[in-house]
């Protein structure tokens, strides 16, 4: 059994091999769809534009409720920590988003940028949404 479980790594391409990660590296996923999605808006360093962007970091919204977080991410529902009008543009809702994926991403910027709240699992997303 335990060489099975081994040989069926289910790794990425390049991660295989002795001394691997485990197959489910949720920082990784949260960093990986952080730079794609939210990097160019709100920066590397979370810390957004001022005045365009708002920082992640210290924002009530990333270090608050983890189901308002995601139900302002991925649906933009807006929570009352987030007064309307402070930003001259709108955040894109991101919908697409699964629930496993979207936990790995609220938990990474979460935990990053001088962040430091407990990390937010998928079944807490699922919740938020109703699914
Ligand atoms: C196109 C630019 C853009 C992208 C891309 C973007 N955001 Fe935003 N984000 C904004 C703007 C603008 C606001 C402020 C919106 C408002 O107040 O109406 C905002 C607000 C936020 C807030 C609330 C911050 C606060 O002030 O407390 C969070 C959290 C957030 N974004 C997370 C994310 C995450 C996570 C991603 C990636 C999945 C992302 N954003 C992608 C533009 C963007």
């Amino acid at each position: 059994m335990t060489i099975a479980a081994l040989t069926f790594c289910g790794c990425s391409p390049g991660t295989s091999g002795p001394g691997a990660a485990a197959p489910v590296p949720t920082e990784d996923t949260g960093e990986r769809i952080y730079s794609g999605n939210c990097l160019p808006c709100h920066q590397q360093n979370g810390q957004g534009i001022p005045n365009v962007y708002p920082s992640l970091a210290g924002s009530p919204v990333v270090l608050g409720d983890p189901q308002e977080l995601a139900l302002w991410v991925i649906r933009s529902r807006r929570p009352a920590t987030l007064p309307a009008g402070r930003y001259p543009s709108a955040m894109p809702p991101f919908g697409w988003l699964k629930a496993e994926d979207a936990a790995a991403l609220l938990t990474y910027v979460r935990a990053n940028f001088g962040n430091a709240a407990p990390p937010v699992d998928a079944a807490t997303v699922a919740r938020a949404l109703g699914e």
